[in-house]
């Protein structure tokens, strides 16, 4: 019996060990963490029969761990769960100020690769925003999921959700100064903020416009699943390659079949014609890297591939689910941008390359890279699941928050 106990542990301790990076801070809650999810969720390999079934599962999960984990409301926050053109949203108002004082106002499009996670995540981030003398108003949109619905559905409903708080009448009901208002979302959810800050941006109808965007570790492109970052951090906890790539495939309504061909990038070769010079240079990370992340990392650029992926899923090249492809002149119109990223996290790059594509075009970018950062560290700040690392990356947001919006 001794025997079969230790061999028990043996066996235990081998499915929590993953081997991480020494900069990262407290690894075995970082492990325990990963396996917890291993267990709920499955691997997109296979995903083919069970990724519905473990979509569910993770969520369950994940309900399960930042409910216990986070804070109460705060004393003092109004708190009010409506409806804005027709999409349910979670309304936080900080406690009345002074007569005549104008609020900030900031809406929240909450991550979980497009199939995971409801408002009531954020509830502990919507206090927070009313209090620390940010004294703003904060709008969590309960957009609908997969599979529920697929792209473009998701970010529809964030478009019309942001679209009715930024209308002069709604501002001036919550008391908010139009000059201050922010487009913010983690991880799916700042691909879904990425994608509505440039659509508002362009529309001419819109007289109020976000001043300013703030991202968290967004997912911004799917042409490209071989960026160094998708290379270096594939078996990373929290959020894998093959995790992402599932989370895309489900999101853009494809076939699961199609992730290992995604995996090696045969979805974007050089025979579609679609995929123009002009168009990958918009995500050429050999060119939007710094040498520091490119380190010794060569462009994978697949000759032949699948063919017909891209008539089979329009959404690969679709700007509002992929925000990277935008052109220049859309970037240009962009509300100033403040982007986090980590470093060990497959989509470091997609963050490091908008922030420069932003740069270059003129819009001014607040990169905030941590060094020690994992995928998902943002949401991890309070007991048990507590990380340095989380709590010093949303200190840092709210400051810039206060200093900027
Ligand atoms: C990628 O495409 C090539 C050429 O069509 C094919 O031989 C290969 O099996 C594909 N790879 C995967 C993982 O499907």
């Amino acid at each position: 019996i001794i025997y079969f106990l230790v061999f028990m542990h043996i066996l235990i301790a081998y499915y929590i060990y993953t081997p991480l990076p020494d900069a990262i801070q407290q690894p075995w809650k970082l492990m325990m963490l990963d396996a917890y999810f291993r267990t709920g969720c499955c691997r997109a390999d296979l995903a083919p029969h069970f990724g519905l079934l473990s979509t569910r599962g993770f969520e369950g999960i994940m309900k399960g761990l930042i409910s216990e984990s986070s804070p109460g409301p705060v004393p003092g926050v109004k708190v009010s769960d409506i409806t804005f053109a027709g999409i349910p949203v979670r309304v936080y108002e900080p406690p009345a100020g002074g007569e005549g004082h104008l609020r900030r106002g900031l809406v929240y499009f909450h991550g979980g690769g497009w199939a995971l996670g409801t408002t009531s995540e954020c509830k502990y981030f919507g206090s927070l925003f009313c209090i620390n003398k940010l004294n703003t108003v904060v709008v969590s949109v309960e957009y609908r999921l997969y599979p529920e619905v697929h792209f473009p559905v998701p970010y529809l409903d964030c478009l019309a959700a942001a679209k009715h708080f930024l209308s002069p009448e709604v501002l001036a009901k919550y008391a908010i100064d139009p000059e201050r208002v922010a487009v913010a979302g983690d991880s799916a959810g700042g691909n879904l903020a990425a994608a509505v800050a440039q659509e508002i941006s362009v529309d001419d109808s819109m007289s109020v416009k976000f001043s300013v965007q703030a991202l968290i570790y967004p997912v911004l492109q799917a042409l490209d699943f071989n960026t160094p970052s998708y290379v270096e951090n594939q078996y990373m906890p929290i959020l894998s390659r093959s995790f992402m790539i599932q989370f895309w495939v489900q999101y853009l309504n494809a076939d699961l079949s199609l992730v290992p061909q995604f995996a090696v990038n045969n979805h974007s070769t050089l025979q579609h014609s679609a995929i123009t010079p002009e168009l990958r240079s918009r995500l050429d990370w050999n060119v939007l890297l710094p040498q520091k992340y490119k380190k010794n990392h060569k462009p994978l650029i697949v000759e032949k591939g699948s063919h017909g992926v891209l008539k089979k899923v329009p959404g690969l090249l679709d700007v509002r689910a992929a925000p990277l492809l935008a052109g220049p002149e859309v970037l240009a119109k962009c509300p100033r941008a403040y982007i986090l990223t980590c470093e060990y996290d497959v989509l470091r790059d997609d963050g490091l390359m908008y922030a420069r594509r932003l740069q270059d075009a003129g819009v001014t970018v607040t990169i905030a890279h941590y060094e020690d950062g994992f995928h998902g560290c943002f949401s991890f700040i309070s007991w048990p699941l507590e990380f340095d690392v989380g709590k010093r990356a949303l200190r840092g947001y709210l400051s810039w928050l206060q200093n900027n919006l």
